[in-house]
């Protein structure tokens, strides 16, 4: 049986994931999942899947050294799939030093300790053992809005948020492990994910919660940026099949020529919701598109980004299943049934942030 220690299990992409090898693999695989537990980090996402016998959640934070070396000393761990991260690029531009602690530190740890528990007396790694490093394409930068460059493996990188540029510096010591020790691991750098479970921050969520208690829609400037939209379920898909097919020691982009401009979304969400929502629903005429209000840039706002997947689906036949059309609709409905769920993440805490963060914009 494979063990797995699933980093960051507790969040947006991590939990999606652990739901998704579940439903894979069944009682074939072990997982741990360690998750220090941040404000993005939420264990009703994984509520299901509790009582499992070959699923443990262990509280730790993956910058403390001797807490992941413990997970390795009391666990045989064949595969790591590293998603731990601050990953908010707003937030990233208020406080970036939490960024480089996480993303780069903690990285740093987790290959030490994996390192550390794989190596061989002579160097070479036991059989069978890989790491996953889950990245993002913002590393590459931002593209011309003419929509016919793309983001592939060989671009550059460019990264010109304090996160993208922690999520850089961590893709980077990742390829160090390889090149210097010959390190067991793959990374991937994937677009823009939206379905369920996502901290209501981010464009999709924020803008479902907004509209269902008539509160405006914040667009950053024109409105007109691109992001190429992946549903999660197809991201963890990917991850999969790179881990298990893929060749060792490559990066592999994970995206799907799903490109929308930021407003094209939000009208849509609002479509969606009028059409979803039955009338007799209170929520239905707090919705509308005059809530639209376009504020203050994004600084750095990166224009486009837009990834040709063509390695992965030329080698490991990885494919994007879900529409966007489908896709969308599954979101909106999930955030509709899910209303307790989303009232719990947006109490407390959140009501400063949102305040600090759009009250100048
Ligand atoms: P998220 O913010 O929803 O979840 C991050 C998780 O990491 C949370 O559970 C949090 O508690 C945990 N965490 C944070 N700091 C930690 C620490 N020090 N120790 C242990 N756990 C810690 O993020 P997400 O959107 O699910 O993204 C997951 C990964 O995927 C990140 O590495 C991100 O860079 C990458 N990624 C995200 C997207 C996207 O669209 N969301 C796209 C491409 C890549
Ligand atoms: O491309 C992958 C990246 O996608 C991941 O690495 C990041 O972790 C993830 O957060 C996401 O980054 P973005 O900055 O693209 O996502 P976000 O949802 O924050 O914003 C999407 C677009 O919407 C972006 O152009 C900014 C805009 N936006 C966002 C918010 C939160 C708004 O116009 N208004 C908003 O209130």
């Amino acid at each position: 049986m494979r063990t797995y220690l699933v980093t960051g299990g507790a969040g947006f992409i991590g939990s999606n994931y652990i739901h998704y090898m579940f439903r894979k693999y069944g009682d074939e695989i072990r997982i741990i999942n360690a998750d220090a537990l941040t404000y993005a980090g939420n264990l009703e996402n994984l509520r299901d899947i509790e009582g499992r016998e070959n699923y443990t959640f262990i509280k730790a934070d993956i910058t403390d050294q001797p807490a992941i070396e413990k997970i390795f000393a009391e666990n045989d761990i064949d595969r790591v799939v590293h998603f731990a991260a601050e990953s908010h690029v707003d937030r990233s531009i208020k406080d970036p030093s939490v960024f480089v602690r996480t993303n780069v530190l903690g990285t740093a740890v987790m290959l030490n300790c994996a390192k550390a528990a794989w190596e061989n007396p002579d160097g070479s790694f036991k059989e069978g053992k890989k790491f996953l490093h889950v990245s993002t394409d913002e590393v590459y930068g931002s593209l011309p809005d003419d929509g016919t460059s793309f983001f592939r493996e060989d671009t550059p990188y460019d990264p010109h948020s304090p996160y993208s540029a922690s999520k850089a510096g961590s893709d980077l010591l990742v390829k160090s492990y390889m090149d210097t020790y010959h390190f067991p691991a793959n990374i991937t750098n994937t677009s823009n994910n939206y379905g369920p479970f996502q901290f209501p921050e981010k464009l999709i969520p924020l803008m479902i919660n907004n509209a269902l208690s008539g509160k405006p829609l914040p667009v950053y400037g024109d409105g007109r940026n691109i992001r190429d939209w992946l549903y999660v379920d197809d991201h963890a898909k990917g991850i999969d099949m790179v881990q298990e097919q893929g060749r060792l020691f490559q990066t592999y982009n994970i995206g799907g020529h799903n490109e929308k401009r930021n407003i094209e979304i939000v009208e849509l969400i609002i479509d969606t919701l009028l059409a979803e929502l039955p009338d007799d629903d209170p929520r239905k005429k707090n919705v509308s598109r005059d809530l639209i209000t376009y504020v203050g840039d994004r600084k750095g706002h990166d224009r486009r980004y837009a990834i040709a997947p063509d390695k992965i689906r030329a080698e490991i036949g990885w494919e994007p299943e879900t529409p966007f059309a489908e896709g969308i609709k599954k979101t909106i409905r999930w955030y509709l049934n899910n209303e307790e769920w989303l009232a719990n993440v947006t109490s407390g805490n959140y009501q400063k942030y949102y305040e600090d963060m759009y009250s100048n914009r």
